[in-house]
This record gives C-alpha cells, structure tokens and sequence, in this order.
C-alpha cells in the first residue's frame, strides 16, 4: 500500500510561538515517519507582509531554523521553498482564471481585512488561490493546520473540484487536519495566539522572556483558577495532575505562574539549544532546504505537465 501524503507550509514573517507549534508544526514531525511528508516555507505568501529584502532572509533562513530544530527530518520528509518552485505561481494564476471574485470575497482573511478598512493588495485578495496551488500540485491527504486555516483548505478542495469538473479528473481532494485540543491555542490575553496581536510565547524564547511573557499573562480575580494562565499550562501536563495542582493552589496566582515558568522552561530550553547548533552551520542548513526543494521541483513539475496538457496549452 503507498504511504499517505502530508503537506503543509508556514510563513516566514517571525518567530513561530507555541500556537504555531501545537496547532500545527508538532504534527509535521509526529506524522513523518508514517507519511511522505513535504513542508515548505511559504515565502510568496510572506511577501504580502515583509517587503523588505534583508528581514525576508532573515526570516526565510530563521523558520528554517526552526523546522529543523523542533524535529523534522531531512531522510524523512522533504523541506522545501515555495519560491523555488515555480509551479505554484504558475498553477496560482491558472485557478484565478476560473475563480471569481464573489466566492474570494467570501474568505475570511480578505473580509477581516476589508472590515478594518484596510487597503487590500492583490495577492492577499489572491492568497487562497496560490495556497490551493501549494497543496494540489503535491497531492497530499492531509494538511495539518490551525483552525484559522481550515476554510483556505476548503477553498484547495473546491478549486481542485472545480478545475476536476471543467478540464477532468487532475487533483485529488485535500483533508484539512485540525486536533480538537489545540485548534484555537490561546495567547496570554485569552485570544488567539497570534503574532499580530501580540501575546505569544515564542517557541524558543530565552529564560528570561517566557518570564516576561507568564508575568504578562492577563488573569482576574473572579475564581480561584487563573484561567488564561491554565489554558496555556495544560499544553505542557496532564489535565488530571493539573487540576490537581490548581485547586490545591487556588487564588495563587503568582505561584501557579512560576510553575508555569518553569514547565516552559523544561520544554523550551532544549529545542533552544538544538536551534543554536542548527544555527551554528547555516550553510548546512540551506544545501538541505536546496536538495528538498530539487526533490519537490520533480513532482511539481510532472503534475504541472499534466495540468498544461489539460488545458490544452501543449500543442
Ligand atoms: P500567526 O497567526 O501567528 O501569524 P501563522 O499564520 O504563521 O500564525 O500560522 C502558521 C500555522 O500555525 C498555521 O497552520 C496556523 O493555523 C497555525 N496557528 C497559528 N496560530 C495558532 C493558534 N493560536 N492556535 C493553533 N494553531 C495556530
Ligand atoms: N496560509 C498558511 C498560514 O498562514 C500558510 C500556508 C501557505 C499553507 N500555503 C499553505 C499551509 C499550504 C498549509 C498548506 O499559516
């Protein structure tokens, strides 16, 4: 029987947080070993945000970085670039030709956007489409991914439906994979953990700012569980030992948050070190990224043949 497929990507735009992680990354690496894996950096998708040549490196070089210190492997799973496959933007703009602007105008990125009256460039409003090239053109039965991605995966499954009905049977549909538990991982304001709000816990954060970040942690005074701060604990231990701890430490606030320090610290500090190795052989790092992305190059392209055939562009 041929192994199932997994596929999925995240943009370089920072440092990822435990959000990130929990919702998503951790998956890449507990699926690896039962799938053929391909996880990219989603640099096109990032362009939308970074218009800055020295912080996309960075950032480009940093999530790369993190790939390989938080446990994916290289004989195990392909990582690769978006950007250096030129396929998905080519695919990308063969779906726009039959999308219309009603059903993007239905995503909830470009509505959000259009609700905060925000100037609105193309390729956020095309966002979903060059996502949907990313996932088809590989394949996969399932994308891990956070809730907040699910309807980009919906949109691959019906853009592969949709070119499937008009130029025949091409693209196998796309599973969102989405772990009940850690769907919406909240941050340490009680909404969802996300760069651009503001209350993350960066998943290799130094000693001294997961400090910062647990002592940030907004609690109340309404009930002796300081709910925010075990949302974020009870990634870290069991619920039954937690609930344990919390009741015996109820309305101890500060105590609870210093236990929280430290079971974070437990956590961190050796995926802290193993990216400092990473880091240490940045040459290294790029020859693996270039040889995925040589390996991701060959099944790209033969879909992309099949797809220019389909149309009827190869005379
Ligand atoms: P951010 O919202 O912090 O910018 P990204 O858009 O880079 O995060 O997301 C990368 C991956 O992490 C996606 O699969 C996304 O669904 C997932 N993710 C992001 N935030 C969370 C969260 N708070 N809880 C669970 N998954 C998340
Ligand atoms: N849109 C995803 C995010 O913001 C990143 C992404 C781009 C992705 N292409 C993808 C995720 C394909 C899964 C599959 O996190």
């Amino acid at each position: 029987m041929s192994r199932k497929v997994l596929l999925s990507g995240v943009k370089p735009t920072g440092a990822p947080h435990i959000g990130n992680y929990f919702g998503a990354m951790k998956q890449f690496v507990d699926l690896q070993k039962e799938h053929d894996g391909y996880v990219f950096i989603a640099d096109y998708h990032a362009l939308n945000f970074i218009q800055d040549k020295e912080e996309m490196k960075k950032n480009i070089i940093g999530i790369l970085l993190d790939y390989l210190a938080i446990g994916l492997d290289p004989e195990k799973l392909t990582i690769f670039k978006q950007s250096d496959i030129f396929e998905h933007t080519e695919l990308a703009w063969i779906f726009d030709t039959f999308t219309t602007m009603p059903y993007l105008e239905r995503a909830h990125a470009y509505k959000d956007a259009k609700a905060k009256n925000k100037e609105i460039n193309v390729g956020t409003f095309n966002y979903p489409m060059l996502m949907a090239a990313d996932i088809l053109l590989y394949g996969p039965d399932i994308v891990p991914v956070g809730q907040d991605q699910k309807q980009h995966v919906e949109y691959a499954r019906d853009t592969a439906e949709k070119f499937n009905r008009i130029f025949g049977e091409t693209f196998k549909l796309p599973e969102p994979m989405i772990l009940k538990d850690v769907a919406i991982v909240l941050g340490t304001d009680g909404r969802k953990m996300s760069k651009s709000y503001n209350n993350t816990i960066p998943l290799f954060a130094e000693y001294e700012e997961i400090k910062k970040c647990v002592m940030s942690i907004v609690t109340d005074s309404s009930g002796g569980i300081p709910k925010n701060v075990y949302a974020i604990h009870k990634l870290f231990r069991p619920e039954d030992e937690l609930k344990k701890i919390y009741a015996e430490k109820s309305g101890k606030y500060k105590e609870l948050k210093e236990l929280l320090i430290e079971d974070l610290e437990k956590f961190i500090a050796p995926l802290r070190e193993k990216r400092k190795e990473f880091a240490k052989d940045i040459p290294k790092a790029l020859k693996i990224l270039k040889a995925g992305s040589e390996k991701a190059k060959i099944i790209a392209s033969r879909k992309m043949e099949e797809v220019r055939d389909k149309i009827g562009v190869n005379v």
